[in-house]
């Protein structure tokens, strides 16, 4: 039972701010009745943005709806780390493309090009059986010499959750096939998010995800995770000592013999940018090991360079034996995962007499190979990795004030991404309520163009890792002066 806080869940009431037009939007034209034909230009940029947004109101279910809110912020271009909106309104992405992409910025033409050759070239042909193209064998093998030491195959998905969900079934058939069909469970963790499908799903440590879709995946088990700031979770012992014997008391519970996986992030993303302490992982890996469990590192959100390298299990000490990735693989270009695995796991699951039942249409898909490997082309040409720690340290900085603020507990940079952690009570560390996270993230919207996102009553970071440094201190400076402006006790924002 978790004493401080609960697991940040995506509410769907949010009322935190009027959902009126924005001040300076383009509003061209009534919005339609529902059912009239409305002859409009075919390029969308110059459609009128009330329109769009109406039409995205009716006809869009949205992931991860908020139901109370009606506004619609509809996109229609980008570059570099700037998006345009359909207004014309002009916004500076912390986000990542708002999800933690855009690694290599918006609007980059090497990729569009990339993906127009392989579309006049071979738009698919699926990687079913024998089959397979040019472009995912030469991505698999990049792949392979860029993962820590030891992941020689690569099985391609079309997103993070199908990489997940590929993920625990390989572990359940690696063990099956080696003669241990008892290995089922998986252990995943609270505060953890690892997709939305039913095997991602139920290893998400978020609640609300869970409820009135079950039966969910069974024989999912949740751990705590390290979360530093928040030290009344563990009790009085230390983070890793807490945490390490929660995990020994859960694999004595389950039985060693029943459980395939254990999986984690190796630094929390959506449960708000949390880094364990140095020796978590280490020793985590070494316990698993000794009961024979694998390791599944979910890099999402921390590969290809968000944190300075281009995986970040190594440098953690997990030493995992499937790595799950997407986003950054194509800078969210062209919706692609992929999963990495020891050759042991791959040789157990297909090969000799055994055939593996499991697989996707667009698995490997040459458009998305081909502009992957365009998009590692410039992490690596452009250094982005490096990038990323200049980001890092911009970041730091320019928070070093908003974190003396009354409303700011606590301030994680890790790479190129930061969790801001508000406050009510920064003595007793009470979070505000994930209204007023929302209202901040809304008003650096609104008043500043600056587009962040509250993942509960944290304020989160991921922009492009072509981020400018005066795009950095432009961010780091809304923060801090619209955090200067909340006002904790009465809930409100003052006015500017
Ligand atoms: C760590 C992690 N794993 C998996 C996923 C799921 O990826 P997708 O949304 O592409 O299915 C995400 C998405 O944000 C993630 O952050």
């Amino acid at each position: 039972m978790l004493t401080g806080t609960t697991p940040h869940v995506p509410r769907a009431a949010h009322a935190g701010r009027s959902s009126g037009p924005r001040a300076g939007a383009i509003v061209s034209g009534n919005p339609p009745r529902p059912g009239v034909n409305v002859t409009i230009s075919s390029t969308p940029s110059t459609r009128p943005a009330a329109l769009l947004e109406d039409l995205d109101r009716r006809h869009v279910l949205h992931p991860h709806e908020r139901g109370h809110r009606s506004q619609r912020r509809v996109m229609v271009r980008g570059q570099g780390s700037t998006v345009w909106d359909a207004s014309g309104r002009e916004f500076l992405d912390a986000l990542g493309g708002g999800i933690w992409v855009a690694q290599v910025g918006h609007g980059r033409q090497e990729l569009a090009d990339a993906a127009a050759r392989q579309i006049s070239e071979l738009a698919h042909f699926t990687s079913f059986f024998e089959y397979g193209t040019d472009k995912s064998a030469l991505l698999a093998e990049r792949l392979t010499t860029l993962a820590p030491a030891g992941m020689d195959r690569v099985f391609f998905t079309c997103s993070g959750s199908e990489a997940v969900d590929t993920a625990l079934k390989l572990a359940r058939l690696h063990h099956h096939h080696r003669g241990e069909p008892d290995r089922n469970w998986i252990i995943a963790r609270h505060y953890g998010y690892h997709g939305t499908t039913y095997g991602s799903g139920t290893a998400t440590g978020i609640p609300n995800m869970q409820v009135a879709v079950g039966p969910n995946l069974p024989h999912v088990e949740k751990v705590m995770p390290p979360y530093p700031y928040r030290p009344e979770m563990y009790g009085g012992q230390g983070t890793t000592e807490f945490l390490l014997n929660e995990l020994s008391e859960t694999i004595e519970r389950l039985g060693a013999g029943n459980i395939a996986a254990m999986i984690g992030e190796p630094v929390l993303g959506g449960g708000g940018v949390i880094a364990p302490p140095a020796d978590y992982w280490p020793r985590v890996r070494e316990l698993l090991r000794s009961h024979g469990i694998l390791l599944i590192a979910d890099e999402v959100i921390t590969g290809y360079g968000r944190i300075g390298s281009w995986f970040d299990s190594a440098p953690r000490g997990m030493d995992a034996d499937i790595i799950t990735t997407a986003k950054g693989l194509t800078s969210g270009y062209v919706p692609m995962g992929a999963v990495l695995m020891r050759e042991e796991i791959a040789a157990s699951v297909a090969g000799g007499e055994r055939d593996f039942f499991h697989g996707h249409t667009y698995s490997g898909h040459p458009v998305a190979a081909a502009v992957a490997l365009a998009n590692l082309d410039i992490i690596e040409k452009e250094s982005l990795l490096a990038r990323s720690l200049a980001i890092s340290e911009w970041f730091r900085t320019g928070l070093a004030g908003a974190a003396e603020l009354p409303s700011v507990g606590d301030v994680r940079v890790e790479g190129a991404m930061a969790g801001i952690e508000l406050v009510a009570d920064k003595a007793t560390r009470e979070p505000v309520t994930d209204t007023l996270a929302l209202a901040v993230a809304d008003e650096l919207y609104e008043t500043h163009g600056v587009i962040t996102r509250n993942y509960g009553p944290t304020l989160v970071l991921s922009p492009p890792l072509v981020f400018e440094r005066a795009e950095a201190e432009r961010t780091t400076s809304a923060i801090t002066e619209v955090l200067g402006r909340l006002d904790v006790a009465s809930g409100r924002i003052a006015p500017r």
